[in-house]
């Protein structure tokens, strides 16, 4: 266990929509006690006073961090969003300001993983159709069209994360796995990787989407593609809305071309439970709507509190910012024996001499110094041999007076 630092005992955060307690505890076992929580969100007015207090700020998806807001912070040093997206905060905005965001893209894999296995077990066994017959009062246990999965085949579209895990635990439960990714991945188990999403498609008996929201995936399942996927096969999409055609799948089903399918996300999802919601699938058999919850579980909430809560602290003690989303990315050892300084600037020619020429002018020893950029940021961490506080005000202050200088302080 390293010693606590004395800059972190000053770090004050604010973490808002009743983030899990584990980030609490996790801060703390860092030495980073200074913590304000509050259960729901505030307004973009309410924030802009709020924040010039913090030097963190936690948030959920609730909270919109507009450049507006985070102009108006003063000694903000980093964000962390304890969810999975970030589309919440304006990162470029963030970046400008020296501030880099974190967040928790992984969190929630398993949890997604699982659903997609009981997905799978559902639509093979009929689930919702006898679930809303016996609802009706008809006991109907006929096995007509009623499965079981050992021996059939899964093509996973997107062999990511999700993907890999999906894979793993169907082979376990004794069904054959391929996969479809554009790029090349290493197979887990006996999964095989197919060269097309039309060969993995013709193949699968159940089709599971884990591909990431972009131009490439947009409609990539439309009226063609489920006109090449087996007759009586399934479809799954835990992934986003925008990867399938909706109106196309629809019109599979009613053909019974496609037997079943069952969707977490949709093209266009309510904002809150206010909102109602419609989907011309509601009424269909066999197929399986639910509301945005594939990763929602307990145990992915307080892994997304520790692991956001973790890669905040590790900014926060040593200036590493491998984990952020909208940073250069620096991974840098721990603090030994000196103190370090942390330089942004604007990406410009000439910025490393400058920083070199005010540790020079102050006789002081460089011990290690790292450097990485990011579109018009620049990013320096220096180690330096610095024993009194007299000294290490003097560096940061000259520092802080090179021109395109963004922010720099000290962690020590
Ligand atoms: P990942 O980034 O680990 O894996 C995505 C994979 O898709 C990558 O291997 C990538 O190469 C591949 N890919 C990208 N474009 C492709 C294309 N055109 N064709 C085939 N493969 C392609 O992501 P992860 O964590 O596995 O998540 C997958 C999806 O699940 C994401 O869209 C994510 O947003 C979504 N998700 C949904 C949740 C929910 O609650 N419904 C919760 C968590 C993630």
């Amino acid at each position: 266990m390293l010693p606590v630092l004395k800059s972190l005992s000053k770090i004050k955060v604010l973490l808002l929509e009743n983030i899990a307690p584990s980030a609490i505890d996790t801060l703390k076992s860092y030495g980073i006690n200074k913590i304000t929580q509050h259960k729901g969100s505030y307004s973009n007015k309410e924030l802009k006073i709020i924040i010039k207090d913090y030097h963190v700020l936690g948030i959920r998806s609730r909270t919109h961090l507009s450049g507006e807001v985070l102009n108006a912070a003063n000694k903000f040093s980093t964000i962390g969003c304890f969810c999975i997206g970030t589309n919440q905060v304006d990162l470029v905005a963030a970046r400008e300001l020296g501030v880099p965001v974190f967040n928790a893209p992984y969190s929630n894999t398993r949890s997604v993983a699982e659903l997609a296995i009981c997905h799978i077990i559902s639509l093979f066994r009929q689930i919702s159709v006898k679930h809303l017959a016996i609802l009706a009062g008809v006991w109907d246990k006929s096995a007509n069209g009623c499965y079981e999965i050992r021996g059939k085949t899964l093509g996973i579209v997107g062999y990511g994360h999700i993907g890999k895990q999906l894979g793993a635990i169907a082979e376990s439960l004794g069904m054959n796995v391929f996969y479809y990714d554009t790029l090349r991945q290493l197979s887990l188990g006996n999964a095989k990787a197919l060269k097309s999403l039309k060969e993995l498609l013709k193949i699968s008996d159940v089709v599971s989407l884990h591909v990431p929201d972009n131009d490439s995936t947009k409609n990539m399942i439309t009226r063609q593609e489920l006109a090449i996927m087996k007759k009586g096969s399934y479809l799954i999409n835990l992934s986003r809305g925008s990867v399938v055609s909706i109106d196309d799948l629809s019109l599979a089903l009613e053909s019974k071309h496609i037997a079943g399918a069952a969707l977490d996300v949709f093209p266009a999802e309510p904002d809150s439970k206010e909102i109602s919601f419609d989907c011309l699938l509601n009424n269909t058999p066999n197929v399986i709507l639910t509301p945005h919850i594939a990763g929602s579980t307990e145990e992915a909430q307080v892994d997304i509190g520790q692991d956001v809560a973790n890669k905040l602290a590790n900014f926060l003690m040593s200036g590493s910012t491998i984990d952020a989303v909208n940073f250069a990315r620096l991974n840098v050892p721990p603090i030994k024996n000196c103190m370090r300084f942390i330089h942004i600037h604007k990406n410009m020619p000439g910025m490393l001499t400058k920083i070199n020429d005010v540790f020079s002018s102050l006789k002081v020893n460089i011990l290690g110094q790292y450097l990485q950029t990011h579109d018009d940021i620049g990013y320096g961490v220096i180690d330096a041999d610095v024993k009194s506080n007299s000294s290490r005000l003097a560096i940061k202050e000259a520092l802080r007076s090179i021109k395109h200088t963004v922010r720099s302080y000290s962690i020590y």
